[in-house]
């Protein structure tokens, strides 16, 4: 061959090939969505009442940390960009193309109408006293907004967040992101909007007080009924352009099936009959966490984190819970192994802060639902998530590849002797810091604020609703089981 066919030759080869990138890549964003059929592996379990969302103070305080030497091993899992990286950048452009006014409802993803429901069924849960003709507080000073009550409640306060950021939507002087816009009418909307606060509804008024038949929940799900069924866009759709949000698992008990056309927002499918719920139609949301986020400056690196595996927690005997029990008996011997078992107790909280801090893995052990908020808790402690749940959904799973910061393993892995100690002691130095590192990225995707910014859990939310307006698919970046 002369040098000059060489060339040309080189030369087709390389238009070939930079085609084939574009069409590969332009084929990759049309069909970013379009995933294998997913099995819903929600199947209908007695709903138990109680919440493992609690940290439980353990009962016996001061046992020994030590430093560890860990073997480093030959590979380092390499560190490819993933979708992920594609489409959060994608997404970060976009959002800080946008200016701080109002924004176009013709630019944002979504356009989502919310029905002036009675304050009863939102901010008059919160205590908020409604003016007269008043059916939403003013939203533009973020500091007088009213306040969701704290503690435990928190970590399903989603309702909470979504239906501020729709409210601030409209308004001048806040800056937020553009994903989602609030209009004024059913017709030019993608989404309608129940603003109900299910979870807080479920939590604050689940008694029944003196010579009351039932609860307010259960009073005020009635009336939600009620009110959906009259409603002609609920007609019109048959309420499949719904959104309602349901976080806590036993919220919106006695009207889930009745409203199971629409989509929810959910912490996972444990406690609802495929039929209800499932990954096509709905949204996973993650749990407001409740440890405070440890800030980059002051996240230890691997040396700084003494304890191998946290975890400290409720014990469970059934569902998947009992696995728990034999993970204790596998663990509670190693000096290097914090896992506690205990009585609910309020300081709880700041010792899991302390304690995912300083340590290298947070095991997240399905309870008696799959999912809980200690993943979260995790994720803002920089702690890498090892996740023993094999049931778990996980929020913008589509987008978002948790392989890259959290070790997945099934249960029936997890409870052979051995298994997990040597899998996580053998995770070498430089591959459990890619892990904290992503971890540092990926922090912001799980924070609740108002106003709510870029990328932040409540843009996240909008950003999957807007993707499920195109698809009823479901992909999942791999998780990458790691196997005896
Ligand atoms: C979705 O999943 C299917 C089946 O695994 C796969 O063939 C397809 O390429 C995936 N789509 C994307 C965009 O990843
Ligand atoms: C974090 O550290 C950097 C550099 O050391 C410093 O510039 C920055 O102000 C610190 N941020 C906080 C929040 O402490
Ligand atoms: C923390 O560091 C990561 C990169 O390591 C960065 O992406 C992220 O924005 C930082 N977070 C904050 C709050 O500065």
């Amino acid at each position: 061959m002369s040098e000059k066919t060489l060339r040309s030759s080189r030369l087709i080869l390389s238009v070939t090939g930079l085609s084939m990138l574009f069409l590969v890549l332009s084929s990759f964003f049309l069909f970013h969505s379009v995933i294998n059929p997913f099995m819903p592996s929600s199947v209908f379990k007695f709903i138990v009442v109680g919440d493992d969302n609690v940290y439980i103070k353990p009962e016996e305080n001061g046992e020994s940390v030590e430093r560890l030497v860990i073997p480093i091993a030959p590979s380092i899992k390499d560190t490819h960009e993933t979708k992920d990286d594609i489409v959060e950048a994608f997404g970060d452009t976009d959002l800080n193309e946008r200016a701080p006014t109002v924004c176009d409802k013709n630019k944002a993803l979504l356009r989502v109408y919310m029905y002036d429901m009675p304050p009863e069924f939102h901010f008059g849960l919160l205590e908020w006293k409604a003016g007269s003709n008043r059916i939403w507080p003013d939203v533009s000073n973020p500091s007088q907004v009213p306040r969701y009550p704290g503690g435990l409640n928190l970590q399903h306060s989603i309702e909470y967040w979504l239906t501020l950021d729709l409210l601030s939507s409209n308004i001048k002087e806040i800056v937020r992101p553009c994903s989602v816009i609030r209009v004024e009418k059913p017709s030019e909307a993608d989404f309608i909007f129940v603003p109900f606060f299910a979870s807080l509804s479920y939590n604050r008024h689940s008694k029944v007080h003196g010579k009351e038949k039932v609860s307010l929940n259960r009073k005020l799900q009635n009336k939600l009924v009620e009110y959906l069924m009259r409603r002609p866009e609920w007609r019109k759709s048959g309420g499949t352009d719904h959104v309602i949000v349901a976080h806590h698992p036993n919220s919106m008990l006695y009207a889930r099936r009745k409203l199971g056309s629409a989509r929810f927002v959910l912490a996972d499918f444990g406690r609802y009959v495929a039929k209800t719920a499932n990954p096509e139609k709905d949204i996973i949301a993650p749990y407001k966490h409740v440890v405070k986020p440890i800030s980059n400056n002051s996240s230890a690196p691997f040396e700084g984190r003494p304890t191998l595996i946290y975890f400290q927690g409720a014990i469970y005997r059934k569902d998947g819970g009992a696995i728990r029990q034999e993970l204790y008996y596998l663990l509670k011997d190693e000096s290097d192994v914090h896992f506690t078992f205990g009585s609910a107790q309020r300081s709880g909280v700041r010792q899991a802060s302390q304690g995912m801090g300083s340590s290298k893995f947070c095991l997240n052990i399905a309870g008696d639902t799959p999912s809980s908020n200690r993943l979260f808790d995790a994720i803002v402690s920089h702690c890498v998530p090892v996740i023993i749940s094999d049931d778990i959904e996980l929020p913008y799973e589509d987008v978002l590849d948790y392989s890259r910061f959290s070790v997945f393993v099934w249960a029936s892995d997890a409870i052979k002797p051995g298994f997990l100690l040597n899998l996580l002691r053998g995770i070498p130095r430089d591959e459990w810091t890619m892990m904290w590192m992503r971890l540092k990225e990926v922090a912001h995707h799980f924070e609740y604020q108002y106003p709510s910014q870029p990328s932040d859990a409540v843009d996240m939310i909008w950003q999957a609703l807007a993707r499920k307006k195109y698809t009823s698919n479901v992909n999942r970046t791999e998780r990458g089981y790691r196997m005896p």
